[in-house]
Formats: structure tokens, sequence, C-alpha cells
């Protein structure tokens, strides 16, 4: 399927949860564009052997099948509100989801089916500029962080967009600056960004901060 022929809005609402056969498509897309956004976030986190990893909206599974290969004693679980994009995970990470090593789940970020405490990273790749008022988002990626630990968020900057889909108006134009911010009032501390270097690809950023 060619994605060239989809009209921008629905592109945009595909990528924000991608169905149907279209779906299936943006998902193969993002697995590729997204490579490298997932590979300099992986590397923002220093993921340690034993650590228990969530990821929001994990897509077609990329970043979930990295944050398993870097913890052989830990533990990954994953929630995206895409049944396609769910499918596509499972497929990618078939192995480690009979090895128990990894938990994919279909639900919304709004609400983490998750216990308190549970967590040391929680990260999302290009999902943030979908939450206009991420507020209740937050309160539920603090509640379920162990003390102490991390939450990382990477978007690709707004001037590396498609054109047209910022006047879409499903993604929420950030820059960096503003994404701390937001961190900061939700309660987060050590706040710090790291840039990417790599164009072609695009400019993005990754937010970081401690519970
Ligand atoms: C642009 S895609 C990025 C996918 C993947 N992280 C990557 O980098 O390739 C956004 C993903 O987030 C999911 N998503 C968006 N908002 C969500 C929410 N509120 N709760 C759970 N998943 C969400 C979508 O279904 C989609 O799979």
């Amino acid at each position: 399927m060619d994605l060239t022929n989809v009209d921008i809005v629905e592109l945009a609402k595909q990528l924000r949860k991608p169905d149907g056969a279209v779906g299936e498509e943006v998902g193969r897309t993002m697995a590729h564009f997204n490579a490298s956004a997932v590979a300099f976030t992986i590397e923002c986190l220093h993921i340690q052997p034993k650590d228990h990893i969530l990821e929001i909206g994990f897509g077609p599974g990329e970043a979930i099948a990295e944050a398993v290969r870097l913890t052989p004693r830990g533990y990954v679980a994953g929630i995206d509100h895409s049944p396609v994009m769910l499918e596509m995970a499972k497929q990618r990470n078939h192995r480690a989801l009979m090895q128990e090593h990894v938990e994919l789940t279909l639900g919304d970020a709004q609400e983490l089916p998750y216990a308190d405490d549970s967590f040391d990273t929680v990260f999302a790749v290009n999902v943030f500029h979908f939450w206009p008022d991420p507020t209740r988002e937050l309160v539920e990626c603090r509640r379920v962080l162990k003390p102490g630990g991390r939450i990382a968020f990477y978007l690709t900057h707004p001037s590396s967009w498609l054109p047209g889909i910022r006047d879409t108006g499903v993604f929420t134009s950030r820059e960096a600056d503003d994404v701390e911010k937001i961190l900061l009032a939700a309660g987060f501390t050590n706040i710090e960004t790291r840039a990417t270097k790599t164009e072609p690809d695009g400019k993005g950023f990754v937010v970081m901060g401690k519970r």
C-alpha cells in the first residue's frame, strides 16, 4: 500500500492510533522511520540488566525488542491503545512473550494497569505530542515508577514533521523546554534534555526526569 495517497488528516489519525490495513502499513513505516529515534532513546536510558521497563505506545514493537535484549534478568511491559499495533508488536516479540520476559497490553496511558512503584524506567517514543493535556498520563507514569525511577519522552522536533501534519490538529507542537516545564510541574526532578545530532533522519530530542 502506498501511504502517499492517504489524506494528511487520515495519516495523522493513523499515527495516533493505527487501524485496519492502512494502520498495518503505517506500523511497518514507523518501524523503519523511527529506528534512529528508538536507538537514540534507548541509548539515553542506560538500561541495566535487571531493570523493569515500561514503554507507552510501543507501535510495531522495535523499542520493546531492544529493551528485552538489554534486560536479560529484568522485565519489560508495553501498553498501546491500537489492536493493530498490539498484533504487530506481538509478532515482533514472539519469543520474549513465550519466555514471559515481556508483557504487551492493549490499553490507554491515562489508566495504566500496573501496580504502584513497578518500574525503573517509563518511556515513550513519539507519543507525547498526542497528549494535548498530559496531566493524567503523567500522574499515572509517576505512580507506576519506583522512587528514583526515570521517565523519558522522545519527540521528533516539529521542524522535522511531515509537511502539513502540524495543521491537522492531531499533534500538539512542543519544544524541549515546553516538555521540561510540563515534567517539572508534574513533580519530576533532575530534568534534562538530549537532542539528536543525526541528520537527515530529522531533528528530535529526549526529555528525561526522575520520580
Ligand atoms: C507515532 S506512533 C509511535 C510508535 C513507536 N513508539 C515508534 O516509535 O515507532 C504512536 C503510538 O502510540 C500509540 N498511542 C498514542 N496515544 C496513546 C495512548 N494515549 N495510550 C496508549 N497508546 C497510545 C499509538 O497507537 C501508536 O502505536
